[in-house]
C-alpha cells in the first residue's frame, strides 16, 4: 500500500455523496496483482481482496488517511502481538524497510509511480533505486530489455545465471521463459530476501516451496566475486549481470571477475552487464568504455554497447549479432486482464492521469514475456 492508495481513499471520501456516510471502490493494494474492494466509513477503512468474501482487514482510517502524498514508503499490513495479548491486536501498517547487518545500511520497497498504482516497486539501498523508472520504463520493462538483449534464448536446456538478485525481478522473468530450464542467482545480503518477501512482485521466488516440480531458480548467497568461482567451467548458457554501482561494488566490475564470467559461459554464450545510461558517458571503473575494454582483455570477442538495456552485452564468439532489446513485445500479452477499467492510473471521470514527471530514475524495470521478438530483429547496437 502506498500514498497512491491514500489519495485514493481521501478523494473519493472527499467527493462522496452528501449524506452518505460510507464510499466504496475498486483499488489494487498489491501493485497490480489483484484488486480489493475498498469501504470507508467514519472510522475504517475496509480492504476485501475481489472474490475474498471471507477475509477482510479493517485499518483505522486515519492510519491511511494521514500517509502524505510525497510518501515513497511502501506499507504492509501486519496484526502485531503484545506481551499480554491473547490475540493480535488491530491491523496496523508497517513500512517495508529493514537494516541490513550485511552492508549497514537499510534497504526498503519505493513505489516507482505516484500516479499508477499496478506499476511494480523498486527497491533502495542506501537511497539508489535498484532499477529504471520513468519516461516509458518502470522495473519490469527495464528487466524485460536486460533479458530480451540476450535473445535467442533456444534448446530446451538453457541455463542462465543471474548475478545480483535484488528484488528477483530479472531471475523470475528469465525463469518464466519457455527455453530456460535453470536459473541460478547470487545475491550477497539476505536482508533483500525479506524485502523479496513483502513484495508482490518477487512472488515466483519463493514457488519452491509450494510447487518444487515447476521452480527452477537456485538462490545462492555470497560476495558474486567469491560464489562464482565455485561454479563449474562453461555451465551457462546466457548470464545477467546487474551489480550496483561501482561505489558500492568495484569488484564486480573488474577484470578478474569477468575473467570468472567469460570461464563460466558456455562457448556460444552470452552476457548482459548494466552499466547505467552509456551516453552518460561516465567515466572510472563503472564508465561503459572502460567495462567494453576490460570484457574484451579477458577473451570475450564481441563487445556491443545496448543503449535501450543500459548495459554491455558480450559474447565469446566473433561477430555475433545481438538482438535489439528495444523492441516491444509482438505478441498482444494480457497486461491488464479482466480488470474494471475505473481503478488504476484511471482519474475518477475515466480519463488517464498524468505522467510521471517527478519519479524518475536511472535504475528503473512487467509479465515476464520476451518470447513474441522475432529472432531475426538485430539491434542498432554499437559493436567493439
Ligand atoms: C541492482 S540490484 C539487482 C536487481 C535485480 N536484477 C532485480 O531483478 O531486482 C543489485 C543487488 O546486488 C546485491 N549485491 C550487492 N553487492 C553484491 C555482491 N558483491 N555480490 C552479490 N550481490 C550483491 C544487492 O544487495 C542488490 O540486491
Amino acid at each position: 500500500m502506498t500514498a497512491c492508495f491514500a489519495k485514493r481513499c481521501r478523494t473519493e471520501w472527499q467527493e462522496k455523496k452528501d449524506g452518505s456516510d460510507e464510499v466504496a471502490f475498486e483499488h489494487t493494494v498489491d501493485f497490480g496483482v489483484s484488486i480489493s474492494d475498498i469501504r470507508i466509513d467514519s472510522t475504517h477503512v475496509e480492504i476485501r481482496r475481489n472474490g475474498d468474501d471471507d477475509n477482510a482487514i479493517a485499518l483505522r482510517r486515519e492510519d491511511v488517511f494521514d500517509i502524505e502524498p510525497d510518501d515513497l514508503t511502501v506499507y504492509r499490513v501486519v496484526r502485531p502481538w503484545t506481551i499480554d495479548s491473547e490475540k493480535p491486536t488491530e491491523p496496523v501498517l508497517e513500512p517495508c524497510r529493514m537494516y541490513s547487518n550485511t552492508i549497514e545500511r537499510v534497504c526498503a520497497l519505493c513505489p516507482s509511480d505516484d500516479t499508477n498504482p499496478d506499476l511494480p516497486p523498486t527497491a533502495l539501498i542506501a537511497g539508489f533505486s535498484m532499477h529504471r523508472f520513468g519516461l516509458g520504463v518502470d522495473p519490469k520493462e527495464d528487466t524485460r530489455r536486460k533479458i530480451a538483449s540476450l535473445k535467442p534464448y533456444r534448446g530446451n536446456e538453457c541455463s542462465v545465471l543471474d548475478i545480483c538478485t535484488g528484488l528477483a525481478y530479472t531471475a523470475i522473468m528469465a525463469s518464466e521463459l519457455e527455453n530456460v530450464s535453470s536459473v541460478t542467482t547470487i545475491e550477497l545480503d539476505p536482508t533483500m530476501t525479506q524485502i523479496c518477501a513483502m513484495n508482490p512482485h518477487s512472488k515466483g521466488l519463493f514457488r519452491s516451496s509450494s510447487d518444487a516440480e515447476n521452480n527452477i531458480i537456485t538462490q545462492l548467497y555470497g560476495n558474486a566475486f567469491d560464489v562464482i568461482q565455485t561454479l563449474p567451467d562453461c555451465a551457462f548458457d546466457r548470464i545477467i549481470h546487474d551489480p550496483p554501482t561501482f561505489a558500492l561494488a568495484g569488484e564486480l566490475y573488474g577484470e578478474n571477475f569477468y575473467s570468472e564470467l567469460f570461464r563460466v559461459l558456455k562457448p556460444s554464450g552470452r552476457v548482459y552487464h548494466y552499466t547505467g545510461d552509456p551516453s552518460a558517458n561516465v567515466t572510472g571503473g563503472g564508465g561503459v568504455r572502460g567495462i567494453v575494454k576490460r570484457m574484451k582483455m579477458v577473451g570475450f570477442e564481441t563487445v556491443a554497447i545496448d543503449q535501450h538495456a543500459h548495459g554491455v552485452v558480450a559474447a565469446k564468439q566473433a561477430n555475433v549479432k545481438f538482438f535489439s532489446s528495444g523492441k516491444k513485445d509482438k505478441k498482444t500479452k494480457n497486461a491488464r486482464g479482466p480488470r474494471d477499467k475505473t481503478r488504476g492510473n484511471r482519474g475518477k471521470d475515466g480519463r488517464k492521469r498524468g505522467s510521471t514527471k517527478r519519479w524518475e530514475g536511472d535504475r528503473g524495470r512487467n509479465t515476464f514475456d520476451v518470447r513474441g521478438y522475432d529472432d531475426d530483429d538485430e539491434s542498432e547496437s554499437e559493436y567493439y
